[in-house]
């Protein structure tokens, strides 16, 4: 494997890509200098109903913050995905479907899916929904989720998807925030061979004191297994298809009217239920689409994230779709039923855009080449990655096996709260680095502080964050416009604060170092110490946690939690296994604890404060260099928890 540091943009790409590197110096000038003529222009890359005259309306102060877009413009982001592609690319694949057993193979045109979108639609005013609403999707990875989320837009509902790995307490907590009247999910998943009990989930939540909002739950049959149903509440989504009628206008919303609310933790309290708009977020998702992935018409794109993350609404629904693309949607997943299976998807479909996390490369590479050794490949010509930092091995690795040296990797940093994509290369354009995400996108003004909020200039390392604002950027948080403004603007006055470190290097390339905050980052999921922590004390056992990441070879970051147990009870491995179990029946199997230290003690400062930077390193199994004990009410409890410590990695 090479160890090269700079890749220069290939010469066969930089010809035929639609802008070049003094092109994308010009417009990233002009994006910045003269937003408000910039996006004019690009605004109308989608179809409004009625055109805007009103561009943005920006303040970032967080006494008086507003964030508006293309604001006295009306549009629908369903007819954008499917209405407008009807004349010029009705018969084309939208979606082309494989279930998590190769055997089931689906593809649905733009007219099919606009078909079965409009008939769902029908099917939700049926059943009471009316624009503004939330409803709440539950669903496995089949095209009737982007059905559903299509739906709701046509009629002006916001949507609010739950990933399916959330577990009943997850999934009541959302509908309560959101005052869910409908839930839509299906009888039951099936991943990597294994049936998740989706309508179970939801009849499980459903019980939970707290939700009295829901009336109805519309289930998809996708396995035909055993389900409870109530009459009066459960209904199937075939009865309703069957009779309803596949015409259905689109609605015209305002640009700044909802979208869709999608939940994401954060470094204290619930998850967050991030408020997307209308008119912004869809001239960004799909201009990003575009630029990002050099994407053109007529070429298979597929994006192995799931609906339930932002990555699964921008790039796998909205962007692509309005971008008239062919998206290819895998139920399963990609290293099941063996390692080869992304391999064979990417030949059978003959796949020209690969977008995919770090931890799935890692997984990749950690089961050895041999897999791919008769990996065609010849499809492809765009590698993208999201989700977390990827390490430089792990980057050379999907160069080098799964590009076949010839693909670009476009490395995107972003985030729920964003939207879309903001520092990414451009293929064509941008020399790349392995491990660094490089420069921004239009519009996109990130920069470096200090912990005082002092700007950092040239080369350097510090906080992340955005002087201006993007069309896709989050508008509120719903329900709770406070907290939108505390958790973003209030740490460094005027700017958006991302929660990530970067550094940026002579060239003026970005490389994210990862969270500063106390967010972990697992398999490229994001959750919330504090969560984990609140689960973990809710246990009648457990009189104290806490919760950090640690260096994990495939994840990323695995968790790693420090537990005080009540006095009297007994430190022993079933009860280390029992409490594993707690966390993932309390919020999702992607929060399970990988290492349970008990710790007798915790290391607090004189005021009661836990000090996570200790836990922190002897987590890491750095425990050389601790730094300043002296602060701490107790410095005998950080001798206990190394020596006790778990990771001698
Ligand atoms: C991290 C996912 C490094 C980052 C789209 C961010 C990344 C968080 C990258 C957002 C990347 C995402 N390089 N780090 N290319 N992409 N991150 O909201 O810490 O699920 O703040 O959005 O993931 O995670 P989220």
């Amino acid at each position: 494997m090479s160890t090269q540091s700079l890749y220069p943009v290939n010469a066969e790409l930089a010809a035929s890509a639609k802008i070049n590197d003094e092109q994308y110096r010009r417009m990233y000038q002009e994006s910045v200098v003269n937003p408000e003529g910039f996006w004019r222009e690009h605004g109308r890359r989608i179809t409004w109903f009625k055109d805007y005259t009103k561009i943005r309306k920006v303040s970032f102060d967080d006494h008086n913050l507003y964030i508006k877009w293309f604001y006295d413009g009306t549009l629908n982001a369903s007819y954008n995905c499917l209405d407008r592609h009807l004349e010029t690319r009705g018969d084309q694949p939208a979606i082309i479907w494989e279930g998590d057993d190769d055997k089931d193979q689906l593809t649905l045109s733009y007219r099919q899916l606009h078909e079965k979108v409009c008939a769902f639609a029908n099917a939700l005013k049926g059943q009471g929904v009316q624009c503004g609403d939330v409803v709440t999707i539950y669903m496995p990875m089949v095209p009737e989720a982007a059905v559903a989320m299509l739906a709701c837009a046509r009629i002006g509902a916001i949507h609010s998807v739950i990933f399916g790995g959330f577990s009943p307490d997850s999934i009541a907590s959302r509908i309560v925030d959101g005052k869910s009247k409908v839930v839509i999910t299906a009888d039951q998943g099936v991943r990597g061979g294994r049936i998740i009990p989706l309508k179970g989930n939801v009849d499980a939540a459903l019980e939970h004191p707290d939700v009295t909002t829901v009336e109805r739950v519309i289930v998809l049959q996708r396995t035909g297994g055993d389900i409870q149903w109530q009459d009066q509440r459960d209904i199937w989504w075939h009865d309703l298809m069957a009779v309803s009628s596949p015409y259905c206008e689109a609605v015209e919303m305002n640009a700044e009217d909802p979208l869709f609310i999608l939940y994401t933790s954060g470094s204290t309290g619930t998850p967050k239920g991030v408020l997307h708009t209308t008119g912004g977020y869809m001239v960004y998702a799909s201009m990003t689409h575009e630029y990002v992935f050099d994407y053109r018409d007529g070429e298979i794109y597929w994006c192995t994230a799931d609906v339930g993350w932002i990555t699964g609404h921008s790039y796998m629904v909205y962007g692509p779709l309005a971008n008239g693309a062919t998206l290819l949607m895998h139920e399963g997943v990609p290293n099941w039923p063996s390692p080869r299976r992304m391999a064979e998807i990417i030949d059978r479909h003959q796949v020209n855009i690969l977008y995919t996390a770090p931890t799935l490369i890692r997984a990749l590479m950690a089961e050895g080449e041999d897999h791919f050794n008769d990996f065609d490949g010849s499809s492809l010509r765009i590698l993208g990655s999201v989700g977390e930092p990827i390490n430089p091995e792990a980057w050379r690795w999907y160069y080098d096996v799964i590009g076949k040296e010839r693909s670009p990797i476009v490395d995107t940093w972003w985030q729920t709260e964003t939207g879309g994509i903001l520092i990414s290369p451009l293929p064509g354009v941008t020399d790349l680095k392995p491990g660094s995400a490089t420069r921004p996108f239009f519009g996109v003004q990130p920069a470096l502080v200090d912990n005082m909020g002092n700007l950092i200039e040239g080369a350097g390392e510090g906080n992340l964050v955005l002087l201006d604002s993007w069309p896709g950027q989050m508008r509120s948080v719903y329900g709770d416009h406070d907290r939108f403004v505390l958790t973003y603007f209030k740490t460094f006055r005027g700017m958006y604060f991302t929660g990530d470190g970067a550094r940026r290097d002579e060239d003026g390339y970005y490389w994210i170092t990862g969270r500063v905050d106390d967010v972990i980052n697992v398999s490229g999921h994001r959750l919330g110490t504090a969560e984990i922590e609140s689960a973990l004390v809710a246990h009648p056992e457990v009189a104290e946690a806490a919760v950090v990441g640690y260096p994990h070879d495939i994840k990323g970051q695995g968790i790693y939690a420090y537990v005080t147990l009540t006095k009297g009870t007994e430190e022993t491995e079933a009860l280390r296994q029992a409490l594993r179990q707690w966390v993932r029946s309390e919020i999702g199997a992607l929060a399970t604890p990988d290492l349970i230290q008990w710790a007798p003690g915790l290391p607090k400062t004189r005021s009661g404060k836990i000090m996570r930077r200790f836990l922190r390193k002897i987590a890491a199994n750095e425990v050389g260099a601790l730094g300043d004990a002296s602060t701490l009410a107790d410095p005998a409890v950080i001798d206990n928890l190394i020596e006790t410590r778990l990771n001698r990695n």
